[in-house]
């Protein structure tokens, strides 16, 4: 089956960021001049992701302002003639159908994606998470766990391998076998391990694809770390019913909800952009100088 929907939790209050996001949503800060979450919206789209759900909060309306059509500042380009700028402002409100539901309460990660069981309804859909941006050129990680869950017909975690120290920061995946193609079944998941304890050195990075009985074990599911509803605890518990696989995608991932990936991400995507790149070089040299 085609997973033609996908979830985007987007209500975390981003404290890490602070004071960038007292008044701003951290999805809103941009890589560049795109905010991060457009770059997670372009990946499903490019997975052939029709339909798209945004867990909000209160705080967040700037993101559902984002994807939708901005008349005063289309009018005000148009009477300018910036028609380049115009037509990218245009396609931000046409590249999907964005739908948006607040959770009300941060009882975390599992929960937040409670929130998007209406929506779902029977079908298998897609999650994306925001602090993972994952970068390729031909393959967007997204639809590479989409195309496995077409040849799998099971839930599918992407991982990738972390160092040994990092191991606590993450979902870890337990495995029945190594990894074989890249794949393989698990057995289960732990949520931030102490890394001398952890079951594999494979984390979960931000991209997976759930089969719809996932809500029957998040509607249950009891606080786990940190006192928090955790989705990781609801796919242990989905093991027991059904078969769900790790797939260790390919392509350049960015934690940006950390200050130091974030910065790395910025300068990665600027060394590949024509209009910045060799400037940006010459920009580095001079500061490696320094
Ligand atoms: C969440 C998940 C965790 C996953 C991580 C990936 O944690 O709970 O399993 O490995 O995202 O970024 P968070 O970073 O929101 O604490």
């Amino acid at each position: 089956m085609k997973i033609r929907k996908a979830v985007i939790p987007a209500a975390g209050y981003g404290t890490r960021f602070l004071p960038a996001t007292k008044s701003q949503p951290k999805e809103m800060l941009p890589i560049i001049d795109k905010p991060t979450i457009q770059y997670i919206v372009e990946e499903a789209v490019a997975a052939g992701i029709e339909e798209i759900l945004i867990i909000t909060n209160s705080q967040k309306t700037s993101i559902e302002n984002h994807f939708d059509r901005s008349w005063e500042l289309e009018y005000f380009l148009v009477r300018k003639g910036k028609t380049q700028e115009l037509e990218q402002i245009q396609h931000i409100s046409e590249i999907a159908n964005i739908h948006t539901v607040r959770q009300k309460e941060q009882k975390g990660l599992g929960h937040a994606i409670y929130c998007a069981k209406a929506f779902v309804g029977n079908e298998p859909f897609a999650v994306l998470l925001g602090d993972d941006v994952v970068d390729h050129d031909t393959y967007p990680a997204i639809k590479q766990l989409c195309d496995q869950y077409e040849a799998l017909e099971s839930s599918i975690v992407g991982v990738q391998e972390v160092p040994y120290e990092d191991l606590n920061k993450y979902g870890i995946v337990e495995l029945e076998k190594p990894l074989k193609d890249h794949v393989g079944k698990l057995v289960g998941m732990v949520e931030k391990p102490d890394s001398s304890v952890a079951p594999s050195h494979f984390a979960v990075l931000g991209r997976y694809v759930l089969t719809p009985r996932i809500f029957d074990l998040l509607e249950h599911q009891a606080a786990g770390h940190g006192g928090e509803i955790q989705l990781t605890d609801a796919i242990c518990g989905l093991v027991k019913y059904e078969g769900v696989y790790a797939y260790e995608f390919s392509g350049k991932r960015y934690d940006v909800g950390s200050k130091i990936g974030y910065l790395e991400a910025i300068l990665d995507f600027a060394l590949k952009r024509d209009d910045l790149k060799e400037e940006v070089k010459v920009l580095l040299k001079n500061k490696t100088k320094e």
